[in-house]
């Protein structure tokens, strides 16, 4: 893919449904008893990869592909209807399917392996199977290595509680979902606050379920099935927003985003690095709020980035990265070495792509030096087919000199199908 600014942005654009909430809708659908109609759901590899896993076990899922979005009926069978695949769960890239169903697999009555990708397979696992043995699962890593494949035994589980070494929403619902199987309360207490769409959504579906730093669950909730309209991705918003503010004399209207408070860090960080960016129309989508987002371009300003807003704007440290190369002075990006283990290397990949477009950078354990305001020009990217790099990228593109060239491009269809047709659309 070669990019090369045309136009400022304008216009209007819907932004595709939420992956988290996407995935979480078939999960619990599944689980519940009845029908769940979901609308607005993601059509993105990582979305298909969990529904594949649950047809697998059984469960009739509908999905009509409409141009931007899905409509799917999930035809729930409860909590103990799903039944044993005929063959290895893949999970495809999607750390978020791997680690949720491995909860869910925890407290089955029959046995499966699951595996995924070659990021996957590099990804950590031992931050779920800790937890999961502490409740007397049976998952060990086939390899051996702490990473997937992983062997899981369906069993009882015990209720227990488990502090958090990370703040981390796939560890926190893992330990949420085998604790629908459990013999008492089950709770997770986490360093920061990560990403709720497991809570308000378990809720939404009937589980007694307590939420804040500390959550708990009850065993055994009898959970129905409910319509479900995915609000847009805040994390695919993210690119848009990124690219209105640096391109002089833009102005984009972003409809129906997602703006979670525990997912809603970029607006904050740009908004201290001087961005215009108005709510508008504020409303909720079943139990998640959401607005329309109005966004002018910005004259920008370095800023610090750590504690606990990392965790409320972890997948978008990518393209905050880029707004620090074009922003004035130094950002700082700190506590964020969970950055280290998700699709890629995100400190390492950013880092060195950033250098490539002339943008001084520098890596530290847990985060990344950027001092902004030079001029920056295009050149060869590789996203390490991680596609929050490859749309960082995009949006890098619009406001260097000359023409970017983004290798395996397509990786974009993990969460954002569209990406470029859009871009390009609101570019003319
Ligand atoms: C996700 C949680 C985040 C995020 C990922 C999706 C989820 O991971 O990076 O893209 O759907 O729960 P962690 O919570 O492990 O940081």
């Amino acid at each position: 893919m070669i990019i090369q600014y045309t136009a400022p942005l304008r216009g209007e654009l819907s932004i595709p449904g939420d992956k988290s909430v996407s995935h979480r809708s078939i999960m619990f659908g599944a689980l519940a008893n009845g029908t769940t109609e979901v609308t607005n759901f993601l059509t993105g590899a990582d979305c298909l990869s969990t529904i594949a896993c649950f047809r697998q076990m059984g469960i009739d899922i509908t999905l009509e592909e409409g141009t931007r979005s899905g409509h799917v009926l999930v035809h729930g069978k409860g909590l103990h209807g799903l039944h044993a695949p005929s063959d290895i769960l893949d999970t495809g890239n999607s750390g978020t399917t791997m680690r949720l169903l491995s909860g869910i697999l925890a407290g089955q009555s029959f046995d499966t392996t699951i595996t995924g990708d070659a990021s996957i397979q590099k990804r950590p696992m031992k931050r779920i199977m800790t937890p999961l043995l502490a409740m007397g699962a049976d998952i060990s890593s086939v390899k051996n290595n702490g990473c997937a494949p992983l062997q899981i035994r369906g069993r009882k589980l015990r209720g227990t509680h488990y502090d958090s070494p990370v703040a981390s929403a796939q560890v926190k619902s893992c330990i949420l979902l085998a604790g629908l199987y459990a013999d008492g309360i089950t709770s997770v207490t986490e360093p920061a606050i990560s990403r709720n769409h497991s809570e308000l959504m378990l809720r939404y579906f009937g589980a007694d379920i307590q939420t804040g730093l500390t959550v708990s669950i009850a065993p055994e909730p009898v959970l129905t099935g409910q319509k479900i309209r995915v609000p847009g991705d805040i994390s695919s918003a993210a690119y848009f927003i990124a690219a209105a503010l640096l391109v002089p004399g833009s102005e984009l209207l972003l409809k129906n985003v997602g703006i979670n408070p525990t997912r809603d860090g970029m607006l904050r960080v740009c908004q201290a690095m001087g961005a215009d960016i108005t709510l508008l129309n504020e409303d909720h989508s079943g139990a998640e709020p959401c607005a329309d987002l109005l966004v002018r371009s910005s004259h920008l300003k370095a800023v610090e980035i750590g504690g606990d807003l990392i965790p409320t704007l972890i997948d978008e440290l990518p393209v905050l990265a880029v707004l620090a190369a074009f922003a004035d002075g130094t950002t700082v990006i700190r506590d964020a070495a969970e950055l280290r283990v998700k699709e890629s290397d995100r400190i390492a990949v950013m880092t060195e792509n950033l250098t490539r477009i002339g943008c001084p950078v520098e890596a530290t354990p847990d985060g990344m030096i950027i001092t902004g305001g030079q001029p920056l020009h295009g050149a060869t990217i590789d996203p390490y087919k991680d596609h929050r790099i490859a749309m960082s990228f995009a949006v890098a593109a619009l406001a260097c000199t000359g023409e970017m060239e983004i290798l395996d491009a397509d990786c974009v269809k993990i969460s954002y199908p569209g990406f470029y047709e859009d871009m390009a659309a609101l570019c003319k």
